[in-house]
C-alpha cells in the first residue's frame, strides 16, 4: 500500500463542496519576550500550499486542527492558537475562525452556516484525551469532516488521537498534505539507499539523545563527523583529556558502547578546539586533541573544521543534525556556520539539515535556501531516520482497526 497524497485525483474528487478536517503542526516557537509574538513562522508557511490545495479542490470548508506547546490535557490559556489563527488569517488573505474548544458544541452550528470557511480548533492538548490517543476523542474530531488530510510532519512521531487514532474513522479518505509529501521525499533520500559519500555531521550536547540515530547511521553512512559537546565523551571514552568540558559518565559510557562497534572507523572525531576558562568567555585556541586543565570545550578548532569540509566537499549525500558548539555565542560559531558555509557550497549533493538547533543556525547564516531540504520536525526527523517511518505515517498509510 501507498501514501495517498492531495494531489491525487481521488482526493479532489473526494473533497469537492465538503469538509476536509486537515491536521497541521502549528506547534511555532513564541518570542519569549512577548507571549504572543511568534518567533518563526515557518511550519504555518509551509501549511499554506496544503490549505490552498485543499480549497482549490473545491472544498465547503476546511477545519484545520494542531496542538500547541504542552499544557498537560487542561485549558491554559497561554497556550491558546489565537496568534496562530490571526497569522494564518494574514497569510491567507481569508478570515479563520477560531473555536472555543476543540469538541464545542458550537462547531456544529458552525459547520452548517456559509460563512467560515477556515475553522481552526482551539488547541487540541487542552484535552487529555488527545495525548492519550483516545478512540472516542478522535471520533469525535472526525465528525467534522468527510475527508482527512495529515500535514503535521513535525508531529508524525507522536501516537495522539488526531495523529494516530483518527484515522480509525476515514477508511480510504485520509490523505498526505503537501508538506508530508516533500519531508518523507527528502528523508528517503536519506533513509534509502543515499547516493554515495554519504556523509553525517551529528552535534548538539548530549550522546544519549542521539545514540539511537548514531547507531542507525553508522550502517548506511561513510562518514560520520562528530562535533559539539557530545564530541567530548567520545575523546575521553579514546583516552583523551577533555578537561573541564560537559561530559557525564553515561556519555562516556554510551561512546565506548559506539566505539567498539565494527563501523567504528566510520567516527571522525575533533582534533582540536576552542575553548574558554569560563562558559562563553575569553576563546582559546587548543591546538591538539587533548584538552588540559580547567579549560572548557566550545567549538571545534580551525584543523578540524577544514578536516570536516574536506568529507563534504566529495559528499553526494549530507544529513546535517546539530550544532558544532556554542554556536549562539558568535566567538563560538565557526564550526556551526563553517559547515553550513561548506553545505551551502556543495554543487551536486542532497543536504539535508534536521533538529531545531541546526536548523535556528542554518537560519541564522541566511544559507537556508541553498540546502536541499530543512526538515519542519526535529524528533520527528531523527525518529524517521532511525526507523524509517513515523506512527503519524503508518496509520495514515495503512489505517486503523
Ligand atoms: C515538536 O515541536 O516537537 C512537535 O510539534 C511535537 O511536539 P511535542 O514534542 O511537544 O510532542
Ligand atoms: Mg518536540
Amino acid at each position: 500500500m501507498a501514501l495517498k497524497f492531495i494531489t491525487e485525483e481521488s482526493f479532489k474528487t473526494l473533497a469537492k463542496d465538503k469538509k476536509v478536517l486537515a491536521r497541521f503542526d502549528f506547534n511555532v516557537p513564541m518570542d519569549k519576550k512577548d507571549g504572543a509574538v511568534i518567533a518563526d513562522t515557518t511550519r504555518i508557511d509551509e501549511a499554506i500550499p496544503t490549505i490552498k490545495a485543499i480549497l482549490e479542490a473545491g472544498a465547503k470548508k476546511v477545519i484545520l486542527m494542531s496542538h500547541f506547546g504542552r499544557p498537560k490535557g487542561k485549558v491554559d490559556m497561554q497556550y491558546s492558537l489565537e496568534p496562530v489563527a490571526k497569522c494564518l488569517a494574514e497569510k491567507l488573505g481569508m478570515e479563520v475562525t477560531l473555536t472555543e474548544t476543540a469538541l464545542d458544541r458550537g462547531i456544529k452550528t458552525l459547520l452548517g452556516l456559509n460563512e467560515s470557511k477556515i475553522i481552526l480548533l482551539q488547541n487540541l492538548r487542552f484535552h487529555p484525551e488527545e495525548e492519550g490517543n483516545d478512540r472516542e476523542f478522535a471520533r469525535q474530531l472526525s465528525t467534522y469532516g468527510d475527508v482527512f488530510v495529515f500535514d503535521a510532519f513535525g508531529a508524525a512521531h507522536r501516537k495522539h488521537a488526531s495523529t494516530y487514532e483518527i484515522n480509525a474513522f476515514f477508511k480510504n479518505k485520509a490523505y498526505g498534505g503537501l508538506l508530508l509529501k516533500r519531508e518523507v521525499e527528502s528523508l528517503d533520500r536519506i533513509v534509502k539507499d543515499p547516493k554515495k559519500p554519504f556523509v553525517a555531521v551529528v552535534g548538539g550536547a548530549k550522546v544519549s539523545d542521539k545514540i539511537k540515530i548514531i547507531e542507525a547511521l553508522l550502517i548506511s553512512v561513510d562518514k560520520l563527523l562528530i562535533g559539539g559537546a557530545m564530541a567530548y565523551p567520545f575523546l575521553k571514552a579514546q583516552g583523551h583529556t577533555v578537561g573541564k568540558s560537559l561530559c557525564s559518565d553515561e556519555d562516556v559510557t554510551l561512546a565506548k558502547r559506539i566505539l567498539g562497534m565494527p563501523s567504528k572507523n566510520k567516527i571522525v572525531l575533533p582534533s582540536d578546539h576552542l575553548c574558554s576558562l569560563t562558559f562563553g568567555g575569553e576563546p582559546v585556541d587548543v591546538g591538539q586533541t587533548n584538552i588540559e586543565g580547567d579549560l572548557i570545550g566550545l567549538d571545534i578548532g580551525p584543523s578540524t573544521i577544514v578536516n570536516y569540509n574536506d568529507y563534504l566537499r566529495n559528499a553526494k549525500t549530507v544529513l546535517w543534525n546539530g550544532p558544532m558548539g556554542l554556536f549562539e555565542n558568535k566567538a563560538y560559531a565557526k564550526g556551526t556556520l563553517g559547515i553550513a558555509k561548506t553545505l551551502s557550497e556543495l554543487k551536486d549533493a542532497f543536504t539535508l539539515v534536521g533538529g531545531g538547533d541546526s536548523v535556528n543556525a542554518v537560519n541564522q547564516s541566511g544559507l537556508a535556501s541553498k540546502m536541499s531540504h530543512i526538515s519542519t520536525g526535529g524528533g520527528a526527523s531523527l525518529e524517521y531516520i532511525e526507523n524509517g517511518t513515523l506512527p503519524g505515517i503508518q496509520a495514515l498509510k495503512f489505517g486503523i482497526d
